[in-house]
C-alpha cells in the first residue's frame, strides 16, 4: 500500500514489535540484531514519517537534518531519552515519544539484585565457589551488610524510584529521598513507610547505608556525583546505579570504592558504553551488570509495542501520552 507512513527501525525489536510495525507502517531500516552504522542511518532515514530508535542510537542534528521535512515523531524504545537532541527535534517540530511505566518493576528488581549483591557479597561468592577456593564454612567468610533496619537513600522519587522504595518496605529499611517536585503528597505513601523527603542531596548521602539513583541524565545531572559528593557519603555505604552512567563521575567512583568511604558498588550503567572506567573491572567490591535493567521478555515486549504505538498515533495526528515535548509541538 504506497499511501501508508514509513518507519525506520535501527535494529531488531522484540515481539510484537517487528508484526506491528508491518501492521501499520512500511518498513525499512535495519531488521537484524545489531547496531546499525552511521552511514547506514544517515543514508536511510530520508524521507521516513516515523524513527524508531534505541537509547543507543545518536539522533542529532546530522539525523533530524537527513531525516527532512517528513519526520513527525522520533520514538524510542526506552525511557530514557538522552540520546536525542529533543531541542532540535522541537525546533523541526518532531515530537520525541519514550516508553515510561512499562519498565518500572523490572528496574526496580533489578535495582535490588543489584542492592543485595553488593551487601551480600554475592558474585565474589559465586566466584570462590568456581574457582575452587571454597575451602569450608568460616565464621568470618564474606561478611556483608544487614539491611534490616537500614536508610535507603532514593535519589530521584520518580516511577522507578518509588518501584524500589516499596520493596524497601519488605526488608524493614526507611527511605530518605530527593524528589524534583518536591515532597510526595502524605496519602501516596504506603501506610506504615517511614519515607522521607529532603531537599539535599548531601544531607542524603550522608546519611543513607544503600543509595540507588533513578535520575534522568542531563546537564544538571552529569556527574551530579562527583569526587566531593562520594566522599560524602557515609563510611562504609553502598552505591547502586541503574539509571545513567554518567549521573556518576566514574573515576572518582573508582577511587571511593578503593579508599573509601564506600564498601561496595552496584552497576548496570556506565559513562561511556560498553566501555567501563579503568579500575572498574578489577575491584572486587563493585557488581557489574550490562544494562540490562528493563531486560526481561515481559518488559521488552511492552516497550517494543508502546514504541510502535507512539509512532503510529504520532503519524495519525492523534496525541501521543508519552512524547516528551509535546506541549511545544504545532
Ligand atoms: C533503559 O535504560 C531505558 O532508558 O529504557
Amino acid at each position: 500500500m504506497a499511501d501508508r507512513p514509513t518507519i525506520m527501525v535501527t535494529r531488531l525489536l522484540p515481539p510484537p514489535g517487528p508484526e506491528l510495525m508491518e501492521q501499520y507502517f512500511e518498513v525499512r531500516g535495519n531488521r537484524e540484531d545489531r547496531c546499525m552504522t552511521r552511514e547506514e542511518m544517515l543514508a536511510e532515514v530520508a524521507g521516513v514519517d516515523a524513527l524508531l530508535t534505541l537509547l543507543t542510537d545518536r539522533v542529532d542534528v546530522d539525523v533530524l537534518e537527513a531525516a527532512g521535512p517528513s519526520l513527525r515523531v522520533v520514538s524510542n524504545c526506552a525511557v530514557g531519552f538522552d540520546n536525542i537532541d529533543v531541542e532540535e527535534a522541537t525546533r523541526r517540530n518532531i515530537l520525541v515519544a519514550t516508553t515510561p511505566g512499562v519498565l518500572t518493576d523490572a528496574t526496580a528488581e533489578l535495582t535490588w539484585a543489584l542492592i543485595l549483591s553488593a551487601c551480600r557479597r554475592v558474585v565474589e561468592g559465586d566466584v570462590m565457589v568456581r574457582s575452587g577456593e571454597f575451602v569450608g564454612w568460616t565464621p568470618t567468610l564474606l561478611l556483608g551488610m544487614e539491611l534490616k533496619g537500614r536508610v535507603l537513600g532514593v535519589v530521584g522519587m520518580g516511577r522507578i524510584g518509588r518501584a524500589v522504595a516499596e520493596r524497601a518496605e519488605a526488608f524493614g529499611m526507611t527511605v530518605l529521598y530527593t524528589r524534583r517536585s518536591g515532597p510526595l503528597p502524605p496519602d501516596s505513601i504506603p501506610r506504615g513507610a517511614e519515607w522521607q523527603h529532603t531537599d539535599s542531596l548531601r544531607w542524603l548521602l550522608a546519611t543513607a547505608d544503600v543509595v540507588s539513583i533513578h535520575l534522568p541524565l542531563s546537564e544538571t545531572t552529569h556527574h551530579l556525583l562527583g569526587r566531593r559528593e562520594l566522599g560524602l557519603m557515609k563510611k562504609g555505604s553502598v552505591l547502586i546505579n541503574t539509571s545513567r552512567g554518567a549521573v556518576i563521575d566514574e573515576r572518582a567512583l573508582v577511587d571511593a570504592l578503593r579508599e573509601g568511604p564506600l564498601r561496595a558498588a552496584g552497576l548496570d550503567v556506565y559513562e561511556q558504553e560498553p566501555r567501563v572506567a579503568a579500575g572498574l573491572v578489577e575491584a572486587k567490591n563493585v557488581v557489574l551488570l550490562p544494562h540490562v535493567g528493563s531486560a526481561t521478555n515481559e518488559t521488552r515486549g511492552r516497550m517494543a509495542k508502546m514504541a510502535v504505538m507512539n509512532a503510529r498515533a504520532a503519524v495519525c495526528g492523534e496525541s501521543v501520552p508519552h512524547a516528551v515535548n509535546a506541549d511545544k509541538i504545532r
